[in-house]
């Protein structure tokens, strides 16, 4: 495996000691970077698998990325804002100060307290993050959702939260489309009466219509007091809740809490970025994802950086945005994924030429595994051989970044395609099926085997569900869902998802929470739903389908209602390339599903062990449905 070394080569053995030879200590240090109102008395209560830290300390998180900074930084730019069609917006660190305390006076008077939620469905405007801050300043929790999932998911999320707020926008614009975030508001709230108010920010400025519920951002910010103190809360209190996509057909309630959560946004912005004052920070990544919420709204703003936050899509009006959008705004720090780098690998390295790229000095990616060669072209073609890339390694879950170089601590060798090495402090394994460390270069599952800061409190109302999804598996141990190796040299390479969730662009998607869309449609009896390679977007979903019999439809029919019932049950991003109708699916003899033969098969590879089979002729027909369909495809391209 090539090392590309660009630093001295230095490990910082110093803190990596330090940090191994009392973990709890460690991260006690790296806490006192924050301001607390109270000091903790207690760094680590650890009563697997919850995790409390900084117990007794009082803290928030507004106060920390905002209040603090007023001395010093208050003409600063938080963020350069860059609208999709073009417009921009420059909001300073005390304009985000005014804002936030503002709109949390303004949540305040409508009732909202401490522990309530608010659901924020917005597109990427700078109102997102100030919601946001707004609500940790009073210490209500926030619940973001991607604002490309459809009503029937948003209303099964503020069900789940019993949010009484909802935040949207009239609109916001997408690839040049207007997507109307109110209406998909409407229709979701429609039976949720414990819904108090809808607050809508103009953004396309288009009629809408209005509900006694609803709220005018702009009315409800003109008479209202521009300070309001930020609260003291416990460091465990929940800051917010995401939910995402795991092994069962329910999106899980992510819960994460604040002083913790903010120890390890301050320690790995520091270390993975090495952010300086003069940088300007840029991250692709939707606030509505997880890297947003740590890597655009509370990384950052804890360290008073510059950044800029582009509304739309990176592709908009042509390939060349994003580009230009470094040139114009003079970007040291880029993070991105591996889906928009293979994107724009495709399109050939001219356009990026033919930008002045000269500022970067530091590149990033994350969300899936970046493939050698698309690492190469990035470190080539975008950082002209001279900036490090940090390939960061980290979930929902883990709230923070776990796997990373660490170019602001130390200037190990490079190798495209693995994360490297885990940030200190962190106890990070690949063991087998029995719990046991496997040899180097050996495949197995990742393992986190000490708590850390930015772990997931539980989730949200279900703390049965938390232990059965992450601490099970192997005891006393975070099971990640991922499988890994370890090099010789302890670097860590990340194999992809061990269990049943895809990872489609980077976003993750549950092939339960898919296959129970699917059967809910009347005609349908049963579905499988597994994930293909797939050049851009890393991965590909392909759906298997059983009808109910005597379904009179032809299958374009079938296939077109299914692929509506999708977007509007999930969203567009849940959207399977290709259905296939089969008359049965792969069973073992106690009923389960083996979706490990239908990848075999869509992978075209080797079938193997089919002894635990009951319907062995399942696998000849789906074959031939698989290869008949493809065969259509390709004569239908050429
Ligand atoms: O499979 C891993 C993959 O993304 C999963 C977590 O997804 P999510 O919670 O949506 O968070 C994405 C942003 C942090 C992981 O279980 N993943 C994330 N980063 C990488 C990665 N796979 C390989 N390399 C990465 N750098």
């Amino acid at each position: 495996m090539s090392e590309i070394n660009i630093g001295l080569g230095n490990h910082d053995d110093k803190t990596r000691l330090e940090a191994k030879s009392n973990y709890v200590h460690f991260w006690e240090k790296q806490a006192k970077n924050l301001f607390w109102f109270s000091p903790w008395t207690n760094p680590l209560d650890w009563n697997p698998p919850f995790a409390k830290w900084f117990v007794g300390g009082t803290i928030n998180a507004s106060y920390n990325t905002l209040d603090i900074h007023q001395k010093n930084k208050s003409d600063k730019p938080a963020i350069f804002w860059e609208g999709e069609n073009g417009e921009s917006r420059i909001l300073t660190y005390h304009d985000m100060w005014i804002q936030v305390q503002k709109f949390a006076n303004v949540l305040k008077s409508l009732g909202v307290k401490k522990g309530d939620r608010v659901t924020i469905y917005l597109p990427m405007i700078p109102e997102l993050p100030i919601s946001m801050l707004a609500c940790a300043r009073i210490g209500a929790i926030h619940t973001v959702i991607f604002s490309g999932f459809s009503a029937s998911s948003i209303k099964d999320r503020i069900t789940d939260s019993k949010s009484k707020i909802v935040i949207t926008a009239d609109g916001g614009y997408r690839r040049g489309n207007i997507i109307y975030l109110k209406q998909v508001i409407d229709e979701a709230i429609v039976k949720l009466d414990f819904v108090q108010n809808v607050i809508v920010i103009e953004r396309i400025k288009n009629k809408i219509k209005l509900s006694s519920k609803d709220l005018m951002w702009n009315d409800l910010m003109n008479n209202i007091s521009n300070v309001c103190v930020a609260e003291k809360l416990d460091s465990s209190h929940p800051l917010y809740i995401l939910y995402t996509s795991g092994t069962t057909g329910k999106p899980k309630g992510v819960l994460h809490g604040t002083g913790g959560y903010l120890t390890h946004l301050y320690s790995t912005f520091k270390w993975v970025f090495d952010i300086k004052d003069s940088d300007i920070f840029f991250c692709t990544a939707d606030i509505g994802w997880v890297t947003g919420h740590s890597y655009i709204v509370y990384g950052p703003l804890l360290h008073g950086a510059t950044q800029v936050m582009y509304e739309g899509s990176p592709d908009f009006p042509d390939i060349s945005r994003i580009w230009n959008i470094i040139q114009k705004y003079k970007i040291t720090l880029f993070y991105t994924t591996p889906t928009a780098l293979r994107m724009f690998m495709k399109f050939g390295e001219k356009i990026p030429n033919s930008f002045d790229l000269s500022t970067l000095r530091l590149l990033g990616s994350v969300g899936e595994p970046i493939n050698p060669e698309v690492w190469k072209w990035y470190f080539k073609t975008i950082g002209k051989e001279k900036c490090p890339i940090v390939d960061t390694w980290w979930q929902t879950e883990t709230g923070g970044i776990m796997i990373s170089a660490l170019p602001g601590l130390e200037t190990i060798p490079l190798k495209p395609g693995s994360g490297t090495l885990p940030i200190p402090g962190l106890d990070i394994s690949v063991i087998d099926e029995y719990g046991k460390d496997v040899l180097p270069n050996t495949k197995g599952y990742l393992v986190i085997k000490n708590p850390w800061p930015g772990m997931l409190l539980t989730l949200w109302k279900d703390d049965e569900k938390y232990y059965e999804a992450y601490w099970s598996k192997y005891k006393n141990c975070y099971y990640a869902g991922d499988y890994a190796l370890q090099d010789t040299d302890g670097y860590f390479w990340l194999l992809g998802r061990a269990d049943d969730v895809l990872k489609v662009s980077g976003h993750r998607i549950g092939t339960a929470e898919l296959e129970s869309c699917l059967v809910s449609h009347t005609d349908v009896s049963e579905s499988a739903v597994c994930g293909i390679p797939d050049e851009i977007k890393g991965e590909a979903i392909i759906a298997f389908v059983v009808l109910k019999q005597n379904v009179q439809k032809n299958n374009m029919t079938l296939q077109n209602e299914l692929l509506l019932k999708i977007r509007n049950d999930i969203g567009a991003i849940a959207t399977p390339a290709q259905i296939y109708f089969v008359s049965v699916l792969p069973k073992t003899r106690s009923g389960k599903i083996m979706r490990r033969l239908l990848k075999a098969i869509a992978n075209k590879e080797i079938i193997g062990d089919t002894s635990t089979l009951e319907n062995v002729d399942s696998i000849s027909e789906i074959q031939s449905i698989f290869e008949q369909l493809q065969e259509s495809i390709q004569k239908k391209s050429e």
